[in-house]
């Protein structure tokens, strides 16, 4: 993103702020659909909303003619809200309320099946209300994907889906295939997030269509589509992630092996999130003070990791570029920290930047995924608002929110006033 377009926005808007580049997430999108339907045409995108919840991106995203896989019944109407039907919308979540459940089945969507449990549950609900659903389930491949603990989400000891293992997925279809109120339409599994290698995909995709074969020969069930889920990685750091294309030759040619196989070609839904918006994002920040120890340098700025969860959590990386420093030189080795009571609170360990002063503008970038979306008003700092950029023009699409919005929904007992 141009800089001098940043620094306005930042004069204009205050900080901390995200920022997006509306034409890199149109490009983003279409590069990934491309890349797969021009192997495979039965192949939809389901833009996973929780990388990026904010309103004008699902409008945007819809624009291109995504489809939405959404986690929670606010995602769901956020969804809504965006313009998309309830039959282009997938329910994914492990531990759906009633709540939810009827929400579902009112909007129409596809429920996405964690448990046995849960299938119970909705067919309950389903009897009582005299209504029907189209489901399928998510199943656990036992896959490592080779990325951070904290999502990976279809290893064995995962908490997400129905295990392949032990026939348990093939028992939960079996019971579901008797239930006159359930259409079961798919099979979805989602093994991570973050991963920069081709092989677990391919090895899960593998282990997924021989799952769907056995439906087909023990059951007779015909499934319409097969979700291989989100998880394409995005580089960071100079990472060595594979692309879109990469991806797409893979898992079709797995596809095709067992098409020549079976005689079978399912739909192939795919739920990108972080590779739509990552990149597409940038946090500028202000910074505060540089502090010298006999240790350390450090950058304190007017963010952390309420504002951006991810380098905290995740141990992930940003790069971290000092806007009104271009040209100043005098570079140092510093931490850049947040203004979180916490020692955890580091956007950035030993960066080298330029000689760094109080109100130099700094961007964090790749931070349109899981940045906003994860954020929280902890230590009591309202949220950032959230700016569009397309070509030269700037537009607010979130407020910040102010600190008479931290106590909007707090009461105070009668009797302690
Ligand atoms: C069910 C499901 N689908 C899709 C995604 C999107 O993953 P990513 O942003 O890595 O593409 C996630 C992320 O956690 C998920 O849980």
């Amino acid at each position: 993103m141009n800089h001098s377009i940043l620094l306005k926005v930042a004069g204009k808007y205050g900080t901390p702020v995200y920022v997006y580049d509306e034409d890199r997430i149109r490009k983003n999108f279409r590069d990934f659909l491309l890349a797969f339907r021009s192997r495979y045409p039965k192949s939809k995108v389901f833009y996973a909303l929780k990388a990026n919840t904010s309103l004008a991106i699902l409008n945007v995203l819809k624009e291109e003619g995504s489809k939405a896989d959404v986690v929670s019944a606010g995602e769901l109407k956020a969804a809504l809200k965006a313009g998309f039907e309830g039959e282009e919308i997938i329910y994914t979540n492990n531990a759906k309320t009633r709540e939810d459940i009827m929400l579902a089945i009112d909007s129409n969507v596809l429920l996405n099946i964690d448990s046995m449990d849960e299938l119970n549950r909705v067919h309950d609900i389903l009897k009582s209300r005299n209504k029907s659903i189209r489901i399928s389930f998510r199943v656990n491949p036992c896959i490592d994907p080779k990325t951070h603990p904290k999502i990976s989400t279809g290893i064995r000891e995962s908490k997400f889906g129905i295990h392949i293992e032990e026939d348990l997925a093939f028992k939960a279809y079996r019971f579901a295939r008797e239930l006159d109120n359930v259409e079961i339409k798919g099979v979805h599994m989602h093994i991570g997030s973050q991963i920069t290698d081709k092989k677990p995909f391919i090895e899960a995709l593998d282990k997924l269509m021989a799952f769907v074969k056995k439906l087909r020969e023990k059951l007779d069930l015909e499934l319409d589509f097969v979700d291989v889920g989100g998880g394409l990685g995005i580089d960071y750091n100079s990472d060595d992630t594979i692309s879109p294309d990469e991806l797409a030759e893979s898992l079709v040619q797995v596809l095709d092996r067992w098409s020549k196989r079976t005689g079978y070609e399912p739909e192939l839904w795919l739920e990108p999130g972080r590779y739509v918006v990552g990149n597409a994002g940038v946090l500028l920040c202000e910074v505060q003070s540089v502090k010298e120890t006999p240790y350390k340098q450090f950058i304190n700025v007017d963010c952390g990791f309420n504002t951006l969860l991810r380098p905290a959590m995740y141990d992930s990386f940003h790069r971290i570029e000092n806007l009104s420093g271009k040209g100043r030189g005098g570079n140092k080795t510093y931490d850049v920290v947040g203004n979180i009571c916490e020692s955890g609170d580091v956007l950035g360990k030993e960066r080298n930047l330029p000689e760094t002063k109080a109100g130099d503008i700094l961007a964090i970038h790749d931070t349109g995924a899981y940045g906003f979306s994860m954020s929280s008003q902890y230590n009591s700092r309202p949220r950032p608002p959230e700016v569009l950029l397309w070509g030269d023009s700037a537009e607010l699409i979130r407020e910040r929110e102010e600190i008479k919005d931290l106590f909007r929904n707090q009461r105070i007992p009668e009797d302690l006033i």
